[in-house]
């Protein structure tokens, strides 16, 4: 998959969520000390009592809740797209937002949409990343940004952070310890994206 840089003008990022938001505080703690050059401009949910919401409200972010009840994955895709462009976002960032977006999103926003997850990618991607390392037994685990395609946790990667794991760890304190690295990764990541001289590094580009 080929990435697209983001146009020369000051990206405009749309992050999306479905919880709690911890990311997406971090993206505009990060937007506000000017640690990329790119302004949040709305955080859209699929889950209306979304804490993330809240969060973003407060800090001053327009914010959308679009239900995916009663909708085709497509049809709530294309209205997160309408609205997108309305704002003319360059910059998807998937923070906790618990749904697969479609072949048609993917297309939509091709190689600008970024994604964080709570482990060292390859390795166990899908839900309770934490849990299954630790029941694997790893010994170092951590995060990832990458770049979304059309397959769950999967795209290029921009970004990761190693966290070591404990002898006494419980899913909790992994969890807890993995999410600070989300935290700086995530920033980090979207930084190292609109980098004029970003590129992947991969032998499949
Ligand atoms: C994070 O662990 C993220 O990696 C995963 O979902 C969690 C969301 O947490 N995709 P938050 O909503 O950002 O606090």
């Amino acid at each position: 998959m080929s990435y697209v840089a983001p146009s020369m003008a000051r990206a405009r990022i749309g992050i999306l969520i479905s919880g709690r938001g911890s990311n997406m505080v971090a993206l505009i703690d990060a937007e506000r000390q000017g640690k990329f050059d790119a302004d949040v401009v709305v955080v859209i949910s699929n889950i209306e009592s979304a804490a993330g919401l809240t969060l973003a409200r407060e800090r001053g972010v327009e914010t959308l809740f679009i239900s995916h009840k009663g909708r085709s994955r497509e049809e709530h895709d294309q209205l997160m797209i309408d609205e997108l462009r309305k704002r003319e976002v360059s910059l998807v960032c998937l923070a906790g937002y618990m749904r697969l977006v479609s072949p048609l999103f993917v297309r939509a926003f091709k190689g600008r949409i970024l994604n964080i997850h709570p482990s060292l990618l390859p390795a166990f991607p899908g839900l309770d990343a934490q849990k299954q390392a630790l029941e694997h037994g790893v010994k170092i685990t951590g995060c990832t940004v990458h770049i979304v395609d059309e397959e769950l946790d999967h795209g290029p990667i921009v970004l990761q952070r190693a966290v070591d794991v404990r002898d006494d760890d419980t899913v909790e304190s992994l969890s807890e310890r993995i999410l600070e690295q989300e935290h700086r990764a995530y920033a980090e990541g979207v930084a190292r994206i609109l980098d004029p001289g970003f590129r992947l590094n991969r032998a499949d580009e």
